[in-house]
């Protein structure tokens, strides 16, 4: 059973879209599927035909009460062959006030908890998380394995992209749930220059972690949504039924990776070690994001800290293959070029990264 967490925080960049229509295709590849609605709008829930008003129970129940009478089994709708739903409504949004006497721990984890009691049942599970990084998605980052981020081919934001990177990295650390993430450009407009060149540059940015698929603009998805149906259903040979089509198709291929898959692959290119070195009085926390780790900070990264002179100094060991690439450090949170780096490039968003030469 893979769980995918479908999540950005920015709300209209195709989170639902992408969670109902993957979902869609997913199905119509023979997969079992269950979508679970974690947004209190109950966007998908409405998307997949289902209102939430006339159901007695939903996700609310189920992880306001552990161990309580309902089950995530119960509260479970089926909404065709092979796809079942697990229903939000406007009452999730109080959840987090519900549980905030609680451990942030146990908060967090009541999706995963729920999810043990499912068995077998699915080979996909798609979380489609609320417009915000607050309780609810937390617990979607925790259930999960997978992460899609959509992003905007039209409307692309770096530093909230990077904010959620950080969050999730942060996460992965701390739980020590190695979450593999991946981005999906949505709403493209190839008609506009302006779509071409930020699609251009979210790959220049992101690279291997993006999908190859681009989810073009297309009215039939809104049309589906209206009609309560994935557009599998609704209309499969508009453009978007090929583009989640063809996601689902790089999903299937790309399970993720686990230790010992990586461990047997011999073709891997040689790799150099690499140490940085970032020197601060004041600084409490040093992280390194480039574009060798996904731009999540730290990740993949050996970091030691020694005392020089009254000074901390941050040395950061990368193990990376001959190459060129880019980097920034994240100090108390701050993204920020390396000082000590003359060597800089223009990142695609304006800002600028420091720059690294494997040889
Ligand atoms: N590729 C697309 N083409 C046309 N409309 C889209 C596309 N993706 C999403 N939309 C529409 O944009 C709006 C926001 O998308 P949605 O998936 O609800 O975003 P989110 O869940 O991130 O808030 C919805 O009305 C949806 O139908
Ligand atoms: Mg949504």
């Amino acid at each position: 059973m893979r769980i995918i967490a479908i999540v950005n925080q920015k709300g209209g960049c195709g989170k639902t879209t992408t969670t109902v229509n993957l979902g869609g295709a997913l199905e119509a590849d023979g997969h079992r599927v269950l979508i679970v609605d974690l947004d209190p709008q109950a966007h998908a829930t409405l998307a997949l035909g289902v209102d939430p008003d006339e159901l007695d129970q939903n996700l609310y129940e189920v992880m306001a009460e552990p161990g309580g009478e309902s089950q995530l089994s119960s509260v479970l709708v089926k909404v065709s062959e092979g796809m079942d739903l697990a229903p939000s409504s406007i009452v999730m949004s109080a959840l987090e006030q519900k549980l905030a006497a609680e451990r942030q721990d146990a908060r967090t984890e009541r999706l995963k908890l729920a999810f043990d009691g499912l068995g077998p049942s699915y080979d996909f599970v798609l979380i489609d998380c609320p417009p915000n990084v607050g309780l609810l998605t937390f617990n979607a980052l925790r259930a999960a394995r997978e992460v899609i981020i959509p992003l905007e081919a039209s409307f692309f934001a770096i530093d909230g992209v990077q904010k959620l990177l950080e969050t999730i990295g942060l996460l992965s650390d701390r739980i020590g749930n190695d979450l593999e993430v991946r981005i999906l450009p949505t709403n493209y407009d190839g008609r506009t220059r302006y779509a071409r060149q930020t699609l251009a540059d979210i790959r220049e940015l992101f690279k291997d972690l993006c999908f190859d698929t681009v989810i073009r603009q297309n009215v039939k998805l809104r049309e589906a949504a209206r009609h309560g149906v994935p557009i599998s259903r609704y209309a499969p040979s508009a453009n978007g039924a090929r583009d989640y089509s063809a996601v689902a198709i790089e999903v299937e291929a790309c399970p993720p990776q686990t230790t010992d898959a990586l461990l047997e692959e011999d073709e891997l290119p040689e790799l150099r070690e690499v140490m940085v070195r970032f020197a601060d009085t004041a600084a409490g926390d040093v992280r390194i994001a480039g574009d060798f780790n996904g731009w999540v900070p730290d990740k993949g990264v050996r970091s030691v800290i020694e005392a020089d002179n009254g000074s901390r100094v941050w040395t950061k060991i990368l193990q990376l293959p001959p190459g060129t690439y880019q980097y920034r450090y994240v100090v108390d949170g701050e993204w920020r070029e390396d000082p000590d780096n003359n060597n800089s490039a223009p990142s695609p968003t304006g800002r600028v990264n420091s720059v690294l030469v494997v040889r």
